[in-house]
């Protein structure tokens, strides 16, 4: 098949700080699989990380590499995957004002991922417009790469459907099939507990493992990991449901009939909690190992880093120039 007919894949991630396990399972790990049979685009969403950090640029810049570093490590393949930085792609930008056009307020508003956001951070009535619009921008990134695969985690199923309400719109608008519509690849897994237990492992809530964690910091982090607090002798039946370590083992162990057995035995009792932490132990360890070593390797040049995101970027220029012409002249937009 000739690259050109392979589906197309646009994901990305908001640099605000080195990437963790929690986006390994997430959907590092699809991209790495799927990299061989689409064509895949990964945005290092910098614009959209400002949208919140508004206060604080240099965050997102530093992080831009870090996170680049991190898809790297964990087998991203520039000579197959374009990886490139979105405020340097000024077409995505361009498609958003655009979009801003077919939604409205009260819909963004609706959107559950950026109310869940808005509560987090606190922002009361004082929400930056640039945050309460980033669906809009994130349905430009999407269409403007002619995506129809999203591998994303499961809290971005609601981008999806909002890119594709404005496609639905714009396609309407337009009076034919202009524009495609994307369908997210969310895991079977599920997403990934902190490991202090919290629903969501996030780095800001300093619950998170990274891609960087020696083995020391993976071993204290599986140590402190909760479990049954009721499960206080080895002999007591323990509770699997809610207990962290076999969340970890579920998304972490080969071995699924192994992890069955580990369950059976410890709902019976007579299997202790060190056995169980002692087995995550060596799966981080040996799962977040290679992914550190070949990330402080690639970190030494810097320089060759920024050479990928350039040469992505560039590449991804030309694609996303054509998608917006396209829909200035489909929205019969006056050409000079
Ligand atoms: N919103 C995504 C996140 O917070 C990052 C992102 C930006 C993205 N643009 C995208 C993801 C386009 C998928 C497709 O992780």
């Amino acid at each position: 098949m000739q690259s050109s007919d392979l589906p197309v894949i646009l994901t990305g991630d908001r640099p605000t700080g080195p990437l963790h396990i929690g986006h390994f399972v997430g959907s590092l790990q699809s991209r790495v699989a799927l990299q061989h049979t689409h064509k895949q685009y990964v945005l290092l969403a910098d614009a959209q990380a400002l949208t919140d950090n508004g206060d604080d640029p240099g965050k997102i810049t530093r992080n831009v590499v870090e996170v680049a570093l991190d898809y790297l490590a964990v087998g991203i393949d520039p000579a197959v995957t374009t990886i490139c930085l979105q405020s340097a792609l000024p077409a995505l930008a361009e498609l958003t004002v655009l979009y801003l056009n077919f939604v409205t307020v009260a819909r963004l508003e609706r959107n559950p991922t950026v109310k869940d956001e808005i509560k987090s951070r606190g922002f009361g009535r004082d929400i930056p417009a640039g945050f309460l619009c980033y669906p809009a921008a994130q349905a430009a990134d999407i269409t403007a790469f002619k995506a129809t695969v999203v591998p994303v985690g499961e809290d971005q199923a609601p981008m999806i459907e909002q890119t594709n309400e404005l496609v639905r719109r714009l396609n309407r608008q337009v009076g034919r099939m202009l524009l495609h519509e994307a369908q997210a690849l969310i895991p079977s897994t599920g997403r990934l507990p902190g490991v202090d237990g919290k629903a969501k492992m996030s780095k800001s809530l300093g619950n998170a493992l990274p891609l960087s964690a020696s083995d020391a910091e993976i071993a204290a982090a599986v140590h402190r990991m909760y479990t049954d607090p009721d499960h206080l002798r080895v002999s007591d039946p323990g509770r699997v449901e809610g207990n962290v370590v076999f969340a970890y083992l579920d998304a972490f162990d080969t071995d699924a009939v192994a992890v069955a057995d580990l369950k059976a035995h410890y709902r019976r009792g007579g299997l202790g909690d060190q056995v169980l932490k002692r087995r995550l132990t060596g799966i981080l360890q040996n799962l977040i190992g290679p992914i550190r070593e070949r990330r402080a390797e690639l970190g030494r040049d810097r320089d060759a880093i920024v050479d990928v995101v350039r040469d992505g970027t560039a590449r991804s220029r030309e694609i996303t120039e054509l998608t917006k012409a396209e829909v200035f002249d489909g929205l019969g937009l006056f050409r000079l």
